[in-house]
């Protein structure tokens, strides 16, 4: 495989001059200048929509700018056709993983580049490339297992290694960690330094600012599609950043309030009635299964849901909600059983659901912004003849708009052209736009920005405050399930204990979902 040259040191490897990019009226990027250099990792952050992605998407040669240009230590940048001539140079983790779930680690690796010997390929050579650098890389993968039975982990793994392969030594990572538990972020961060240290050039988004202020040595704030502060890491300060990326105005807060459970009166255990009782599940789930799982939520309660990755807290959502299967157990909402693996029957009982996988289950991507966020509505929304006007629908669809602040063109823009943080407003909005009666969130904050994060999580704290309805919110990120009333953590499938008074110590949390002696715990 080729190698490229080696800049020289503290050279840009790569660089956007000027980059501008436009989708019908969004101005996706203005005037954009970033420059990446070897053994550097320059973090790249912004509100959602603030064009992160699309930048990425012309650095690594998948789309054009307008106006400006990229070049590759100094050298104009290949055509777009010569995807080859890309690929060599540069490699992205995309925020959705790229990797062919039907081909082997190795057939992965080597994709569009197979080792031949005369005209067949050389599977051997293949294979054994692929140990070589997985083992020079101290990566844990085994070259001959299909992509579609890894952990999000080790596809992550392999298309880094695809990268290295091919001696590219520029890397963008966009939200690298958004799926990942907290180990695997740990064991990412010290491939990433090692990567760096050998001198890759390295641009890392992420919305996660504390691990911006880890690993990255320079940060690059894009607002609304400009550079708005281009600055050191070291020299900045997490508000300074925070401010950069909201601008002026100051983080918006809903309505309501910021969302914390803290001053917030808990309905009184005894008395409130039990909305949810989910008894002694047994389901089986390549995401963690459960053996035995139990709980209860009741009228106008938030409970908080976590554990480690594989300990089940994503199947017994799944299971409530009848998105997964399960062998024994029972499920009873209202004092009615639930049919088991019948997600109308969970919807028509009045749950609502916000799933991890949002391109899996969460919107229809062709589909426009109001016609999803009105989807589970849409029969109440239509008139006598069952007509339903697209106007009908948009007026029913914007105050939640507005209140998730949605970054569109307008309601009618497909799904699929939003930014994966917009994407997932979409979700959270066509979920709560039934006013159910019990919401059960997994991750609903992934990949939102650091300000959309408290609108959201203030849209459903509202739901339960104003309408009594109850929450059970999944998640692995501690500061969202502050505004629970109570937070049961998950270990290997089974409930291993339960916290009942906010605020809610993140190191007690930890150590209860390793399974350790429930410190802190009531
Ligand atoms: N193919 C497209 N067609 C129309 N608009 C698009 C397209 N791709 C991106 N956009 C718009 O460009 C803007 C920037 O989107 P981008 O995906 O770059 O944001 P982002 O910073 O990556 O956000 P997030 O943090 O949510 O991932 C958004 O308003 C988005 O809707
Ligand atoms: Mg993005």
């Amino acid at each position: 495989m080729s190698k490229p040259t080696q800049p020289a040191e503290g050279a840009p490897v790569i660089e956007a001059n000027s980059v501008s990019k436009r989708f019908g009226s969004t101005q996706a990027l203005l005037d954009v200048d970033v420059a990446l250099a070897p053994g550097r990792c320059l973090g790249l952050v912004g509100r959602n929509g603030a064009g992160k992605s699309t930048l990425v998407s012309i650095l690594c040669g998948l789309q054009s700018p307008d106006a400006g240009e990229v070049r590759f230590g100094g050298d104009a940048a290949p055509p777009l056709a010569d995807v080859r001539a890309w690929r060599s140079r540069i490699a992205t983790v995309f925020q959705h993983s790229m990797v062919v779930p039907q081909l082997t680690v190795a057939e992965n690796i080597f994709l569009g580049d197979l080792p031949r010997r005369r005209d067949l390929v050389n599977w051997r050579a293949m294979r054994a490339q692929t140990r070589a650098i997985l083992r020079e890389w101290d990566f844990d993968v085994d070259p001959g297992v299909e992509c579609e039975t890894l952990t999000v982990e080790q596809r992550q793994i392999v298309e880094i290694a695809a990268a290295l392969a091919r001696g590219t030594r520029i890397l963008l990572l966009d939200e690298p960690t958004a799926a990942l538990e907290r180990d695997a972020v740990r064991r990412l961060f010290d491939r990433v330094r090692a990567l760096v240290s050998a001198g890759v050039a390295v641009l890392y988004i992420s919305h996660h600012l504390e691990e911006v202020f880890e690993i990255c040595h320079d940060v690059v704030v894009l607002r609304d599609g400009e550079v708005v502060l281009s600055a050191p890491t070291p020299g900045l300060t997490e508000d300074e950043l925070v401010g950069a990326m909201v601008g002026d105005v100051a983080p918006p807060v809903a309505a309501g309030g910021r969302a914390r459970a803290t001053g917030r009166r808990a309905p009184d255990g005894a008395q409130a009635s039990e909305r949810l009782v989910v008894s002694e599940i047994f389901a089986e789930s390549a995401r963690g299964s459960l053996f035995g799982a139990s709980l209860v939520v009741r009228a106008g309660e938030r409970v908080g849901l976590t554990g480690l990755l594989g300990a089940g807290v994503a199947t017994l959502g799944r299971v409530i909600v009848g998105a997964h299967d399960y062998q024994s157990g029972t499920i009873e909402f209202d004092g009615r059983p639930l049919a088991p693996g019948r997600p109308d029957a969970a919807l028509a009982a009045g749950i609502g659901y916000i799933p991890e996988d949002r391109w899996l289950e969460g919107f229809v991507g062709h589909l426009g912004c109001a016609e999803n966020m009105t989807m589970s509505i849409a029969s109440r929304l239509a008139g006598r003849l069952g007509l339903l006007m697209p106007s009908t629908r948009t007026r029913a669809a914007r105050p939640l708009a507005d209140q998730l602040s949605l970054v569109s063109r307008g309601l009618a823009q497909p799904v699929q052209e939003l930014s994966g943080g917009n994407q997932q407003k979409v979700t959270v909005a066509r979920a709560i736009a039934s006013k159910p009666k019990l919401i059960v969130a997994i991750t609903p904050t992934r990949g939102v920005d650091v300000a959309s994060k408290e609108l959201l999580l203030a849209a459903l704290a509202e739901l339960t405050g104003d309408t009594g309805a109850s929450l059970l919110l999944a998640s692995d990120e501690f500061g969202d399930l502050q505004i629970c009333d109570r937070v049961i953590v998950l270990v290997r499938g089974q409930v291993f204990t339960e916290f009942t008074e906010p605020p809610y110590d993140d190191e007690a949390l930890i150590a209860a979902t390793e399974g350790l002696a429930a410190v802190g715990s009531q």
